[in-house]
């Protein structure tokens, strides 16, 4: 028999704040204070007493087509009516095809197989593990180091945390993966100050590639992952020809090249991908985010043909990847993608991020010479603010900006550190552009 549990289910159990352990979010002060929002539309968020907050982050990078688009919801509501769940492995439903091929025309050059996944954390460790296999299949499996950079950011998976370069995020977790190096960053607050777009000087921090491969020879290193514009870590756009170099080098060595476009994919900076704007083809980029404009979790890796190619080899009853997830292509998402991609085109939506890029910029930079602002950066429709620390409370005067921007000015952003972050949906309207930095310039001096 069963033993009775001693915690029944209870209908009369009050809802509080208790229970629930907010993800990357200091509770105690939350619970004080609750940021709490029940409904959205288009460019807005409403709190649960019905306030409007205008939304200057897409959620979290997330929401580029807009809040609770009619055709997403409809989309989703229909496909939960029709097809709740098949299994992942063996079988599938047409959706995933039809979502992954629309993503592989969307991507440059032989970026032209998905591999789904659920969450940037989850396509950031099944790009490593491919990338693992890939040398493996090869002969090659020697082959087993992986470089990231220094302060980049690759979700909370063992993998990649261990590639990542955030070290708060490192710290309490103890050896992470073994063979793991690190390129150093590309922020140089002397040299790229107040730098609309990507900065003149630092491309020959690539070259720090070299100097690994000196240290531990190319035929140990599997691949190289970065973002190309660093996001979390508050917004570091890559130097003018700092990608072309880098991939100059990994083609010079063998060692394969991973861009995580978690936070640039899907029309963030004007294109659909990071790599068309730089004119890098990487051999996998990681996605997730804008996929579905935030409405139902997905991810997913993009990999070269040449990539895919390789694993299809052997008897053919054989699987050619152990990896996968229950929820890989989960019709609720691929139902979700589909839609978001149909506004993303019908709308041109990337090209209307592409259009709005200097007045976005111009509108940032209006914020220089405000107290306490030490830097601007800005990129495609993403914007930081680095503010000075408060002595001894690093990251407190942010959270207080953003604390006063959500519950005095009806504004939401992101903080990283003493960084604020913005980085709105892509249907952000000019006058939105201007009410977005004259409330964080309004903010930025209430909390100097
Ligand atoms: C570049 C990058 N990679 C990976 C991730 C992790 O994504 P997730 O939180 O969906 O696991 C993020 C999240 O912001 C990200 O910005």
């Amino acid at each position: 028999m069963p033993l009775a549990s001693t915690k029944p289910f209870a209908p009369t159990v009050p809802n509080d704040l208790e229970s629930f352990w907010v993800p990357f979010t200091p509770n105690r002060a939350f619970k004080k204070a609750p940021r709490l929002i029940s409904r959205a539309k288009d460019m807005h968020y409403y709190t649960v007493d019905g306030k409007a907050i205008l939304d200057g982050s897409a959620g979290m990078w997330c929401c580029n087509a807009g809040h609770n688009r009619a055709p997403i919801v409809e989309a989703i509501q229909q496909q939960a009516a029709e097809l709740d769940y098949p299994p992942a492995f063996q079988f599938s439903h047409p959706k995933a095809f039809e979502l992954a091929s629309r993503i592989a025309a969307l991507a440059p050059g032989d970026l032209d197989h998905v591999f789904f996944c659920n969450s940037g954390s989850e396509a950031v460790d099944t790009a490593l593990k491919i990338a693992l296999a890939y040398h493996n299949i090869r002969g090659e499996a020697s082959r087993a180091r992986l470089i990231g950079r220094e302060r980049g950011y690759h979700g909370v998976g063992f993998g990649g945390i261990s590639v990542g370069g955030i070290v708060a995020n490192r710290k309490m977790f103890g050896t992470m993966l073994a063979g793991v190096d690190h390129l150093p960053h590309t922020y140089n607050r002397e040299q790229q100050a107040f730098t609309k777009g990507e900065p003149e000087w630092g491309a020959h921090l690539a070259d720090e590639l070299d100097r690994l491969v000196a240290l531990h020879d190319a035929s140990t290193i599997a691949a190289v992952i970065v973002e190309p514009m660093s996001g979390s870590t508050g917004v570091l756009p890559p130097p003018k020809g700092y990608l072309k170099r880098l991939r100059a080098i990994c083609d010079k060595h063998g060692i394969l090249l991973v861009f995580d476009e978690v936070i640039t994919g899907f029309g963030r900076l004007g294109c659909a991908f990071a790599a068309e704007r730089y004119g890098v083809i990487p051999d996998m980029i990681t996605f997730a985010k804008g996929v579905t404009s935030g409405t139902v979790p997905m991810a997913g890796v993009l990999v070269r043909k040449g990539i895919y190619d390789t694993f299809m080899r052997g008897p053919e009853h054989v699987i050619e990847l152990f990896h996968g997830y229950t929820y890989s292509a989960h019709p609720l998402a691929c139902a979700a993608g589909l839609a978001t991609l149909d506004i993303y085109r019908d709308e041109d939506l990337f090209g209307r991020a592409a259009k709005l890029e200097s007045k976005w910029a111009d509108a940032a930079m209006s914020l220089k010479g405000t107290p306490g602002v030490l830097d601007i950066r800005t990129l495609g429709l993403v914007a930081a603010v680095d503010l000075a620390s408060r002595p001894d409370a690093y990251g407190k005067r942010a959270y207080e900006a953003m604390e006063k921007a959500y519950h005095e000015h009806g504004l939401m952003f992101r903080i990283t550190g003493d960084t604020i972050a913005l980085s709105p949906p892509l249907i952000i309207s000019e006058d939105e552009i201007g009410e977005i930095f004259e409330k964080v310039g309004k903010v930025i001096r209430q909390v100097h």
